[in-house]
């Protein structure tokens, strides 16, 4: 794929179309551990994103942006890969890059790969919460940037 096009796979018009666990009300995250919200220097874009531990695995993950169709494709299919297979070891969760997410969607165009960050950024946000609430010191992740969304 050339960088520069402007060339959506057919992964990331279906996780566009329909996105995977994507919050719909306090309600459900109510019992959730960790919460982390991030704003994407590049764009001003924020990402907030709930994760539910069970036995040291993301058992469940819910997440809402105002973002791209780059941010929510990228985002629903990192919170499929999360859940899959039982559940994602948080220390797994921890190494995966946007280029693990973006691998799995079959590329986005180059100018979108800021995008693909945010939710992993946040992710590692709803972890750092998690560790700091559960006191979990032996988990390594720093404490999320500030951002401010009105310097934007
Ligand atoms: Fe802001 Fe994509 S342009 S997240």
């Amino acid at each position: 794929m050339e960088g520069g096009d402007w060339f959506y796979t057919g992964a990331v018009k279906e996780h566009f179309m329909k996105p995977k666990n994507f919050y719909k009300n306090d309600k459900e995250v109510k019992n959730f551990d960790g919460y982390g919200r991030v704003g994407n220097v590049k764009c001003g874009d924020l990402m907030e994103m709930w994760i539910k531990i069970k036995d040291d695995k993301i058992k469940d993950v819910k997440w809402k942006t105002f973002g791209c169709a780059s941010a929510i494709a990228s985002t629903s299919m990192l919170s499929v890969m999360l859940k899959e297979k039982g559940g994602m070891r948080l220390e797994k969760a921890l190494k995966l890059t946007g280029k693990d997410i973006m691998d799995r969607l079959g590329g986005l165009p180059a100018i979108k790969i800021h995008c693909s960050v945010l939710g992993d950024q946040a992710l590692r946000a709803a972890i750092y919460d998690y560790k700091m609430k559960s006191g979990r010191t032996d988990l390594k992740v720093d404490k999320p940037a500030e951002f401010d969304e009105h310097a934007h």
